[in-house]
């Protein structure tokens, strides 16, 4: 049984004035009338604003490193958008598995161990099994990509990934005539990742994408960001980015990788399918049943602005949805 089976009020809530609530609820007898009045519960420490250096944090098991050689994104591949601030986009984090406050997975991630790490390949491609990370990637050189998160819960970020294109990947792997889809799990150990000891999902995370997604030149399998390889906040050591898709895509720390005929089960959708759609796309004009989805704010301003049709990459993906409903595949 689920005990949260939605996003939080307090995730869908603009920044700053979620930032400014937890520090009144903190520090006022408040407190307890806003949680009986149906707020949801909300740790008692940690670091509210993005950023905030965290003198406590242990040393992380697998701390970040430079990556290098990587080749410079080319212009279809960068946002001209000025990039988020590297310690807001590694403070103010998404990822359950380590508690579902924004501070929670910078306090914890110091408990992922992400070397050795290795991803099990599986259904219809031509030699099934596990590989190391290392020999997965070493075939392929680096690249960076400057893209926008935008997440369902309006707010988003410019982000400076390394990675490798999943199609690159994928190719290598011959699949067979079956595989329409790629299935994406995240790893399974609660003592690593904590927040799996709560049922808020039904662990592992998983995620997926039709076929043509994966093989899309925008769609990459990241190891680093900010020229370093991730930290364990940021899904490390190996995480999906879709750009035109709702952040809940991006599947982080990835063990599982499955071709397979039928479309995925993924989280979010099998934990509200009404609210979470298998394409989640990201779409102005389709509102989450809870909040609009027009605006959004990026991390760091003030003004929200207007979110742009597949998150302004429309001219490369729009094709890939021709005569589709995207009301009803939402
Ligand atoms: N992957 C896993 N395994 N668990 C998660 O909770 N959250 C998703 C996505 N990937 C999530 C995940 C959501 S909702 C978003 S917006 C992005 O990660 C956030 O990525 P970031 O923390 O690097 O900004």
């Amino acid at each position: 049984m689920r005990t949260v089976p939605n996003l939080p009020e307090n995730q869908v809530t603009d920044p700053a004035v979620y930032l400014r609530r937890r520090e009144f609820l903190r520090t006022s007898a408040a407190a307890g009338a806003a949680l009986a009045a149906g707020l949801p519960a909300l740790a008692a420490c940690g670091s509210e604003n993005p950023g905030e250096a965290r003198a406590d944090a242990p040393e992380p098991k697998s701390p970040p490193r430079a990556l290098a050689p990587v080749t410079p994104a080319p212009a279809r591949f960068r946002a001209e958008d000025p990039l988020t601030p590297e310690k807001d986009a590694k403070s103010y984090n998404n990822f359950y598995e380590m508690g579902t406050d924004k501070d929670d997975p910078a306090r914890n991630a110091h408990r992922l161990r992400t070397e050795p790490w290795s991803v099990s390949l599986t259904g219809e491609i031509a030699k099934p099994g596990v590989i190391a990370l290392e020999d997965l990637l070493r075939p392929h050189p680096l690249e960076e990509r400057i893209y926008r998160l935008r997440c369902v819960e309006a707010w988003s970020m410019v982000i400076p990934w390394v990675g490798v294109p999943l199609g690159d990947v994928i190719r290598r792997l011959n699949p067979g005539s079956k595989a329409r889809y790629v299935a994406f799990e995240t790893l399974l150990d609660p003592e690593q990742l904590p927040g799996q000891k709560r049922r808020v999902l039904d662990w592992p995370y998983r995620e997926g994408l039709r076929m043509d997604e994966a093989m899309h030149p925008l769609t990459i399998l990241a190891v680093g960001m900010y020229g370093q390889s991730l930290p364990g906040q940021n899904g490390a050591p190996l995480r999906l980015v879709v750009p035109w898709k709702y952040g809940f895509k991006s599947i982080k720390s990835i063990v599982g990788i499955r071709l397979q005929a039928e479309e995925p089960v993924t989280a979010w959708n099998q934990s509200a399918p009404g609210e979470y759609g298998f394409y989640a796309n990201v779409n102005p004009e389709v509102s989450h049943p809870r909040w609009s989805q027009a605006r959004e704010r990026r991390i760091g301003d003030w003004r929200k602005r207007p979110t742009l049709p597949f998150n302004g990459y429309g001219e490369q993906v729009a094709a890939l949805y021709a005569g589709m409903d995207l009301r009803r595949n939402f």
